[in-house]
Order: C-alpha cells, then structure tokens, then sequence
C-alpha cells in the first residue's frame, strides 16, 4: 500500500520519461560536471557491528594492501577519462577508514599527483584508533574534518551495539582529536535504540555536549531486514520505540542542542561555531572510489560492484569497477537536488528559483509545508521547522529502508547483478 501511494507520488512528481531502475553496467559514458567533489569508500573494519548495512569486510593486511593496489588503477583509469580536473573536496568514508592511514595517505597523494585538489577533506574513524601518530599524520595530509564514530557515552548502549570500544576511552579520544588542529570533529552518535529511555538520551546528550566536540549527528537506528539487527529484531520481536516515543526523542535532541549553542545543519546534525560542516551525503555531482562506491554525474548515477574480489580483479584488468547504472531525467536531476536541500532543512531561494522555479508541482510542494507548518520563509531562503524537520528525517528514514535497501541487499550478493527497480 505505502509503496503505492510512493510509486504513485514519484510518478506524479517526476513524470513518466524516468525509468526507476538500476540496469547492469560494464562501463560508462561520462559527462563531466564543471566542479567535482570525490568519495573514497574504505570497507574495512576491526569488527562487524552488526546493525550495520554498508559494504564492510573484517579487516585483514594483505587484502588492504590489494584492495589499496587496486584503488590506484582506478585513479588511473579516472585520469585517462576526465584528465587532470579540479577535485573540490574528498570525503573518506566506510567501513573504518582509520584502520588503514598508511593507505588512506597513499591514496591522497596519488590524486595530488593526477588532478587538482581544494577545499575539505573528511574522514570517518572508529575511537580505537584515535592516536597522537593518526591526527598528526592525517593533518598532515591535509584532512581538516573528522569523524568520530562515538554512537552512545552508555556502556549498556554499547554493549547492544556490540561496539569493540568502551565508553571509558571516549572523552580522551575526543580531547585528542580536538586538540590537533583539525578544523571541525563531528561525533556520530546513534538514537531510537531499544529499551533507550528519555533520562538514557539525556545523559548522551549532555557528555557530548561537555566533551566540546564541534559537531553532533544524531541517527535514529535503522533496522535494515540484511543486517543481523534486521533478522533479529523480525525473529526476536525486538521492540523499537513507537513513532511517538521517537517524536519525543528527536524533539529533545533538536530542544537540547539548539539550547546548548549548536545550529541545525541538517535533519540530523548540529554545529557550534565557525569551522567548516562535516558532511558526508550533499554534495552534488561526486566520483566514488571503491568497492560498493556511488557516483553522481550530470544525467547519471553509477555504481561499483560491492564484491572486494571482483573489484580488486576489475581494476587490475585496466577496467573501471563500474556494476549498475541509472540515466537521470532533468526532472528527477532537480527532485533529487531538493531532497538534499531538505535534508539541510535550508532551501536556498535563488538556486530553487534556477532549479525548480518553472515547475508548479514544486513551488505546490513547498507551499504545503509552510500550510502544514513544516516550513517558514526567510529573506534568502525556506528553512524547515522543527516539526518539518522531524518530517523529513522519518522520509529519510523511509528513504533509506525502502529503497537504499533494496538495491545494497541485491549488490551484496551478486558482485554484478541484473536489473534493479527501485
Ligand atoms: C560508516 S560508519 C563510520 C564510523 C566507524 N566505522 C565507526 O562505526 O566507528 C558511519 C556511521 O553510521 C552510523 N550507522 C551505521 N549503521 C547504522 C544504522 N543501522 N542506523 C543508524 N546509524 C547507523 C553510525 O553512527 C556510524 O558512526
Ligand atoms: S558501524 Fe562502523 S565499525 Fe561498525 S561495522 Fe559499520 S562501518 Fe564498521
């Protein structure tokens, strides 16, 4: 029923010309965007959360090292296609890309050999692996964001997370990383879990408030059915709390932070102060690297394969990794645009006027949320309330589960699938 009315709502918005799916892919024809941002994908790890749904691999020396290897080819293979282009920024993401530093610095300086690179560096870290040696090392490579994958200050949270770190260890890891001259440290942490009460996210709140960190972002707990918190909570009956409770939580949160001196910088994050917002999603036109990599061109999204081995086998052949692609229409191109400006929960007037300014069911859609007291005019731009706010992070969260989910569960088991309908 629910994937009706959205098939149907899709339909209607973006029009029949759009072929939902994902088609096989062994190469691609690309159109070059004028600015380019780049997205490293890092998929290994020191143990297997097991919520978890991205492309992750218990961490093992020698595949890093092919894994690496192989990474270096398709940098390669980039630079014949687009030549040496401006690069406008690099997030390293995973997976744990602070198991492998040594690496991560061999890729960085390979793409300052081939293109041109400016602006942020961002990289995602588990706490285990935050050291003196690290920060200054990726200092030196010219990261200035960094993220701190903290998800709760409770032990008992942690414990149902099966975390491999302590919460004992986490405010000296983060005093650490703050005093290094990184710009910006963002703390992940995670909400909506299981029998979390309201005192239990309070206190959350509060230590990551105290420990200073610049920014904060806030997940709700998606239960992907592939992971093994998905399985378990369908065999277990594991008890997530209800759509009121959840209100109630992100509320709190939204309440707390904006009180304790962050601003909202999307549905799920707040930052303090004037450094640069780490970010891992809204960039618009960006190059994915490595096993399970997305890539947005204009008119084109495209995919590697998520299988390590064939990706490793691909690159190595001189091919690109390349496993499923999908033709963008103008119009879903500009739908997609505004779906990642509400996920800043900032709608900028003048790029929505260039975007989206001719097309009534738009300007409809954004007259219905201030209606529904979801959002509110400024001189420059649209900002969502709280309560659109709150909106927008459950259709994320829809988002996720309905569609993301759909295509990783697929591209996990076949290393190059077939069609794909979303
Ligand atoms: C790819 S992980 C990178 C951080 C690092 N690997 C770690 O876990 O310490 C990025 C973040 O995604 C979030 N995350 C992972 N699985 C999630 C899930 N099922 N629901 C909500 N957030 C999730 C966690 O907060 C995690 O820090
Ligand atoms: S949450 Fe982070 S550490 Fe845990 S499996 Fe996922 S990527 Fe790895």
């Amino acid at each position: 029923m629910s994937s009706l009315l959205t098939n149907g709502i899709r339909r209607f918005l973006v029009g029949g010309e759009q072929d939902f799916a994902f088609a096989p892919a062994d190469d691609i024809e690309l159109s070059v965007p004028d600015r380019i941002h780049l997205y490293i994908h890092v998929p290994f790890c020191r143990s297997l959360c097991p919520y978890c749904p991205y492309n992750r691999v218990l961490y093992d020396e020698t595949l890093v090292a092919r894994y690496f290897s192989a990474m270096m080819a398709e940098i390669e293979q980039y630079y014949q296609r687009l030549g040496p282009v401006c690069i406008d920024s690099v997030y390293i993401g995973g997976g744990t890309p602070s198991t492998c530093p040594r690496h991560v610095g061999m890729i960085l300086e390979k793409l300052n050999e081939r293109f041109t690179l400016s602006g942020d560096i961002s990289i995602e870290s588990n706490p285990n692996d935050i050291t003196p040696q690290l920060l200054h090392s990726l200092v030196s490579w010219g990261v200035n964001l960094l993220s701190i994958g903290v998800q709760s200050f409770e032990e008992e949270n942690l414990r149902f997370l099966e975390r491999d770190h302590t919460a004992g260890i986490l405010h000296d890891k983060i005093e650490m990383a703050l005093s290094s001259s990184l710009e910006t440290v963002n703390l992940d942490l995670m909400f909506a879990l299981p029998h979390q009460g309201s005192s239990a996210l309070a206190r959350d709140l509060e230590q990551a408030i105290a420990s200073q960190a610049q920014q904060l972002t806030t997940y709700p707990l998606f239960c992907f059915p592939y992971t093994t918190v998905g399985r378990w909570r369908k065999l277990q009956g594991v008890q997530l709390p209800p759509l009121i409770k959840r209100k109630k939580m992100y509320h709190t949160i939204h309440h707390t932070l904006l009180e304790a001196g962050y601003d909202r910088v999307s549905v799920w994050g707040f930052k303090k102060g004037d450094g640069p917002r780490y970010s891992s999603v809204t960039r618009e036109h960006y190059l994915g690297l490595g096993a399970g990599a997305a890539s947005h061109f204009p008119g084109q999204m495209f995919m590697n394969t998520f299988s390590l081995p064939e990706y490793i086998h691909r690159c190595n052949t001189h091919r690109l990794p390349v496993a499923l692609d999908m033709k963008l229409s103008p119009a879903l191109s500009s739908y997609y645009w505004l779906y990642w400006r509400l996920y800043d929960t900032y709608l900028p007037r003048d790029t929505f006027a260039t975007m989206l300014g001719q097309d009534w069911k738009a300007q409809g859609l954004i007259k219905a949320l201030h209606l529904l007291g979801m959002a509110k005019s400024k001189p420059d731009v649209v900002e969502l309330t709280q309560r659109g706010s709150f909106w927008v992070h459950l259709a994320q969260n829809y988002f996720f589960l309905h569609y993301i989910n759909r295509v990783w569960s697929v591209a996990r088991k076949m290393p190059f699938p077939g069609r794909i309908s979303i």
